[in-house]
This record gives structure tokens, C-alpha cells and sequence, in this order.
């Protein structure tokens, strides 16, 4: 991984079968260790709780856990803040100012309460750069998935497949917002490759062109 921004390594998952989070989780203990950073949204969060730690032998190295979170609404007793390492929290000043309070709460928690002029991807990453981050794992949910995806802001895609079969038509997607209408507009990765982890199977895929978009969506915003 190089050293200028475009070059931080921002993996995509995707979980998708719906024994998804016990194969996405599989998946996310090994690229955590791969990665500085650990990024989820607040969605995450809410719904799952997570310590997004390492575990095993790499469980002792420095993992920067991050939430993208503009309403404050991870709460100061969330698990992630029992466990030792820096959690950062990005929002934006509207979030910090509604509910001061909220931010002292957090700060007492542990938090670090990063105030952005926008939690978009590209300030994320331009922060996380400046504290000498240089690889992200966009571990989810479906919606920041989407956000990092829609600004072109990554450089590797893996597709998590459990070996089961669950339907169900409200089935959750791996990206909450439609990219483009037309399917043939769609973002390709490119170089796929198909790995076994036990029983799951990866799929992962690289895309060109991250770094140059990064630092044209710095410079613009
Ligand atoms: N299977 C898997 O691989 C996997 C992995 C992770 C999570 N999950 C599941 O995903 C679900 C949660 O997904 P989710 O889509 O609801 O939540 P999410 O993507 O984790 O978080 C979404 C929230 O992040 C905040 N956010 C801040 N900046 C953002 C930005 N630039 N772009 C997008 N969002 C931003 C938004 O709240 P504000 O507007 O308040 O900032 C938004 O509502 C859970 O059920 C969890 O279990 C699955």
C-alpha cells in the first residue's frame, strides 16, 4: 500500500447469502487484521452492536475503529468502547451542535468526536490519511457501502458466499442505494478472483482509477 491517499487499500465486502453475517464475519476478522482502520456507519452499530476488535495474535496490534455517524446516535454504552483502542466518530458540525451534550457523553465514552465539514468519503479518507492511515476496511453497512461505492472511493471489492440457501424476497442487499439505472453503467471490478475460506467462498475483484478520484473529490470538496 502506498503512501499517498488514493493508495489506502479500502476493501469492500460483501456478505451475501443470509448466513451472511456468520461467513461476513469469518471474512472480517482476517481483513481486519490486513487493515489500520475498521470502518462502519451507525446503522452497524445500532443494529449489531460490534467491538470491531481484532482477535487471536493480532488481537495486541493498533486498530483504529471508526463510525460514521452525522446524528450521534451510536450510543455511549456501545460495546465498541469497553474494549481497548481509539474509536473515532465522524460527524458533521449540525450533528455536534443539536445535542452538545451527546458529545460530552461520547468524548467520556472514549470516543473521539471528529467534527467534519461533511462525513462524505472523501473527507473521511483525507482525515484518516492526515493521522497516517493508509488502508480502510469498509466493513458496512449497506449504506456507507453504497456511499464509498457511489463515490468511486475504493480499490478492492470482496463478495462474501456462505454455502446455504435462504431466500426471502426483503432480503438485504450489499449496497442500500442504487448505483445507476442502466446496468450497463455499472461500476465493473476488474482482475475477479474466486478464493475458499473454509467453507465460504470469496469473490474479489480490484477497480482502477481510485487514487485519481480521490484527489478530485478532495480538491472539490
Ligand atoms: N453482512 C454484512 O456483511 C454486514 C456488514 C456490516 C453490517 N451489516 C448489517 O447492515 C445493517 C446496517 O446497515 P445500514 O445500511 O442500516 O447502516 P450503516 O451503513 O452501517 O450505517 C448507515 C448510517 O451511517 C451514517 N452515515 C454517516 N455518514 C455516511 C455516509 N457518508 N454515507 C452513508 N451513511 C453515512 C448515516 O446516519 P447519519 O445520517 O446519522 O450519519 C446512515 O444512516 C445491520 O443490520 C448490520 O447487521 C451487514
Amino acid at each position: 500500500v502506498g503512501d499517498e491517499p488514493g493508495r489506502q487499500d479500502r476493501r469492500r465486502r460483501r456478505a451475501q447469502s443470509l448466513d451472511q453475517r456468520a461467513a461476513a464475519r469469518r471474512w472480517a476478522l482476517a481483513e481486519r487484521a490486513a487493515h489500520d482502520v475498521t470502518l462502519v456507519g451507525s446503522g452497524t452499530v445500532l443494529a449489531d452492536d460490534p467491538l470491531l476488535t481484532r482477535r487471536g495474535r493480532d488481537a495486541e496490534r493498533p486498530n483504529l475503529r471508526v463510525v460514521l455517524d452525522r446524528r450521534l446516535r451510536t450510543p455511549p454504552g456501545a460495546r465498541l468502547f469497553g474494549e481497548a483502542g481509539e474509536v473515532v466518530l465522524y460527524t458533521d458540525s449540525a450533528g455536534a451542535s443539536r445535542d452538545p451534550a451527546r458529545v460530552s457523553e461520547l468524548q467520556a465514552a472514549g470516543a473521539q468526536v471528529v467534527i467534519l465539514p461533511a462525513v462524505s468519503p472523501s473527507m473521511v479518507l483525507s482525515e484518516l490519511h492526515a493521522r497516517g492511515v493508509r488502508s480502510v476496511l469498509v466493513e458496512g453497512g449497506a449504506t456507507v457501502a453504497a456511499s464509498f461505492v457511489h463515490a468511486g472511493l475504493y480499490d478492492r471489492v470482496a463478495a462474501v458466499c456462505a454455502p446455504k440457501l435462504l431466500g426471502g424476497a426483503s432480503a438485504p442487499g450489499p449496497l442500500a442505494t442504487a448505483l445507476v439505472e442502466d446496468p450497463n453503467e455499472a461500476p465493473r471490478v476488474e482482475r475477479l478472483r474466486v478464493r475458499r475460506a473454509g467453507e465460504d467462498l470469496i469473490l474479489e475483484g480490484l477497480r482502477s482509477g481510485c487514487s485519481a478520484d480521490l484527489f478530485s473529490a478532495v480538491a472539490e470538496s
